[in-house]
């Protein structure tokens, strides 16, 4: 008789896990009910924009991230562009990114008419690989777009010290990170700016959304004017400076990302809780092993806890083998927060840039690019045999009864190799 779910067997987990999201009840319903009835459905329709809900949420959220200033706006993708823009990337410059992370961060790059290089990643943390990053830099190179991934932070030191020696900017693409710490300080204004989404299945949404962070003033003013078509404040209505769109956010978002970010430290609270259950128990079983974890991520807040998946002490059952038998005793189990390395994408692979090849054919560029020959082999071997990932919302348990479950389901398939191998 088979004991695998996958082979026929009872299945280990008969019920969901952790809480359907989003998580909303009547706060949320009212706080869109107070806006519809205001009459002021953009922050504009406020003499003082600061006490409009979106100017209220940034204040919350700025506070949140342990970041001087922030700016709301439209999504995660648009929020990267416009720190981009913020920064001073233009035509003709390189951009960094990590090949293991969601194609946003790199098509953000080419949106504002750069060229993205991938960088490979560590295979412990599947963040960008400080050393690699370092051997990335060219003298065209003026930023990269690091990417917290699954929210756990990169190693900031390194990056911050490697960015200041060779004069780059770091972008914190954040849209895994609400919440998350390194050294007891919020991710997002660690670098010169960090950007975020706040789209549905994100830990903080509202439905569609983003924010850029930082603590300097100058790009602060910069990124507000880039997101507001090229106005500076305290100058005249009717007069722009900049190339710029339209990338505010509606009063109706920041109403209910007030109400869900009041919500959020103590959700994060409970994700880690039940997270660090999890790390414990996974100790006891061998050949899946949690992150080891860096004492200087004080705070883990994830989208995605990424773990690791080790073939050679699983008698070489292959990743998607134990996946597809964990995934049949009912553990919503993925590989990582967006499957392949993103230069595998017919976009890169094809060299899809339109009818000008622009801008990684931009004359002001000038050097060859060729996406189909880039190869990052610590990304491809980690997506393709190591990459384990559980979504947040499993996490929001109130006891650890839904993680026993989901350590009893991996201890099963552990004990029952033999019937994976056939
Ligand atoms: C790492 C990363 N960056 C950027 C984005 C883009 O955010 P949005 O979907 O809000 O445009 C996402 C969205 O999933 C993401 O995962």
């Amino acid at each position: 008789m088979p004991k695998l779910a996958i082979n026929g067997g009872e299945k280990v987990v008969t019920r969901a896990l952790g809480k359907p999201w989003p998580i909303r009840d009547e706060r949320e319903e009212q706080a869109v009910v107070d806006v519809v009835r205001s009459g002021a459905w953009w922050r504009g329709g406020y003499a003082n924009a600061a006490e409009s809900q979106v100017g209220r949420f940034e204040d919350a959220f700025a506070r949140f991230q342990d970041a001087r200033y922030c700016v709301a706006l439209t999504n995660g993708t648009q929020a990267i562009e416009c720190a981009l823009k913020a920064v001073g990337v233009e035509a003709g410059d390189e951009v960094l990114v990590p090949a293991l992370t969601f194609v946003a961060s790199a098509t953000a790059i080419a949106l504002v008419n750069a060229v993205p290089v991938f960088v490979d990643v560590d295979a412990e943390t599947y963040n960008i690989d400080p050393e690699a990053l370092e051997a990335a830099i060219t003298e065209r190179t003026r930023a990269a777009v690091i990417v917290h991934n699954g929210g756990y932070p990169c190693d900031m030191d390194r990056i911050l010290e490697i960015a200041q020696r060779r004069g780059i900017a770091i972008v914190e693409d954040c849209a895994h990170a609400h919440g998350s710490q390194w050294r007891g300080q919020g991710v997002g204004a660690l670098g010169s700016l960090g950007t975020f989404s706040f789209r549905m299945g994100k830990t903080l949404t509202c439905g569609e959304g983003g924010a850029v962070v930082t603590n300097d003033a100058e790009l602060a003013e910069k990124a507000y004017s880039f997101h507001h078509i090229g106005r500076i404040s305290g100058r005249p209505f009717y007069e722009f400076h900049r190339v710029a769109s339209n990338l505010r956010m509606t009063e109706f978002q920041g109403a209910i990302l007030l109400s869900q970010l009041a919500r959020l430290p103590e959700q994060t609270e409970i994700r880690e809780r039940n997270a660090r259950y999890l790390a414990e128990g996974l100790k006891e079983i061998p050949g899946v092993d949690p992150i080891a974890r860096d004492p200087r991520v004080t705070r883990w807040g994830f989208y995605y806890w990424n773990f690791h998946y080790r073939p050679e002490q699983f008698d070489g059952v292959p990743r998607d083998r134990f996946l597809e038998a964990l995934q049949a005793e009912g553990v919503p189990v993925g590989v990582g927060a967006h499957g392949q390395p993103i230069y595998q994408n017919p976009l890169f692979r094809s060299m899809n840039f339109g009818r000008t090849g622009c801008p990684v054919k931009c004359p002001l560029y000038g050097k060859p690019v060729d996406y189909s020959q880039t190869c990052c082999p610590t990304a491809e071997r980690v997506h393709q045999t190591q990459a384990l990932s559980l979504p947040h919302p499993l996490f929001l348990g109130d006891t650890t009864a839904d993680m026993d479950l989901i350590l009893e389901a991996i201890r099963k398939v552990r004990a029952n190799t033999d019937e994976l191998k056939s």
